[in-house]
């Protein structure tokens, strides 16, 4: 039983798993172009909030590669194109942004293309080694909080292969299994690409944890029924007030275990945290092609011509969160005020 992993940076090349193609084929691809890079994100070949950020960064550290100019105004030019470019492929997880910053101030005190080059490459090498330890990290605290739960359920895929390891609403799970509890994992499907039942329900497998998967409308009579202890979701982008946005449907869940009074939680590392924005009216959320509501894989499920509305994310206000689980420590509510003390920041930074 393994963990799978979805990112690896291998001969000076990115290699990452298509999760288009998964359940029924795993596929690796190399990517050695950002045009390759900005495809696999907006094609979600790699998705997750964390895994686009990482990606992203070994993107713009593979386009540097590819400028050859020794003048650095000329490459300090060229990366912030790249960076823009990179910028426009999806836009609500703030990971993508966080991780494209980071790659800009990277450097800043280069004197040499060539050490601009190293540079970013080393950003890229340590965004994706400090998401696994985030990501352990957050395993462990979210363990603390499930240690007396076992039934619990989940949405998408906020999982090992949606950042450079263990996930983070998975991630409990797969280190539970290491050390011997048992969960019992209740998956939704996650309409309409079905990133539940394609990804969450094939990774779990892999790694030996016990999952049944539902689709989206039998989440309540699942928790009346099976005895859901607690929900456990991702995040692509939390506001300065614990507003959070996650794959559409997390709100959906986040009313019913409300009015089931079970506890909600939310996992992400403290790069997925926004704090330039004072709630979740201010995150954009994406639209996407009404291909994806009106065909499943190839296969028509509407009439032609059918109008069609597909938000891929929606905002859980922060008053249906039980807790916020981040690498840096679990937040309670009140989230405006924990949220800087667990970050360790002030209301300006
Ligand atoms: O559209 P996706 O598949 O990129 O959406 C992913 C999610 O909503 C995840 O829950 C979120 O990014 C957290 S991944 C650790």
């Amino acid at each position: 039983m393994t963990i799978p992993v979805s990112i690896e940076w291998k001969n000076n090349r990115l290699i990452i798993l298509d999760q288009q193609k998964l359940p029924h084929e795993i596929d690796y691809l190399t990517l050695d172009t950002i045009e390759s890079v900005y495809d696999a994100i907006v094609t979600l070949k790699v998705r997750g909030a964390p895994a686009i950020g990482i990606t992203a960064a070994y993107g713009i550290a593979l386009a540097a590669m590819n400028h050859h100019t020794e003048n650095m105004l000329d490459f300090r030019e060229y990366v912030q194109k790249d960076v823009e470019y990179l910028a426009e492929s999806r836009p609500t997880a703030v990971n993508l942004f966080w991780a494209l910053e980071r790659t800009l101030l990277s450097i800043k005190v280069a004197q040499t293309v060539h050490e601009a080059q190293e540079l970013l490459l080393k950003e890229a090498r340590q965004i994706h080694i400090e998401d696994e330890e985030s990501c352990r990290t957050i395993g462990e605290y979210a363990l603390t909080l499930l240690e007396g739960q076992s039934t619990v359920m989940t949405i998408c895929n906020a999982g090992s292969i949606a950042t450079a390891k263990y996930g983070t609403a998975l991630a409990p799970f797969h280190l539970g299994r290491e050390r011997g509890k048992d969960f019992s994992v209740y998956a939704c499907e996650t309409r309409p690409v079905f990133q539940g039942a394609r990804l969450t329900v094939w990774e779990l497998q892999q790694s030996g944890v016990d999952v049944t998967l539902i689709t989206d409308s039998m989440a309540a009579h699942t928790i009346q029924t099976k005895k859901i202890e607690a929900i456990i979701v991702g995040a692509d982008r939390i506001a300065a007030n614990g507003d959070t946005a996650n794959k559409i449907g997390t709100l959906n869940l986040a009313i019913l275990a409300n009015a089931f009074n079970i506890p909600f939680y939310v996992a992400a590392p403290s790069s997925t945290f926004d704090l330039s924005i004072s709630d979740g009216s201010a995150i954009p959320i994406e639209e996407r092609q009404s291909r994806e509501v009106t065909h499943i894989g190839n296969l028509p499920i509407a009439p032609p011509n059918t109008k069609v509305y597909n938000p891929a994310f929606d905002v859980t206000p922060a008053k249906y969160i039980s807790a916020i689980i981040s690498e840096k420590g679990i937040i309670y509510p009140e989230f405006k005020e924990n949220i800087l003390a667990v970050l360790g920041k002030t209301a300006s930074n």
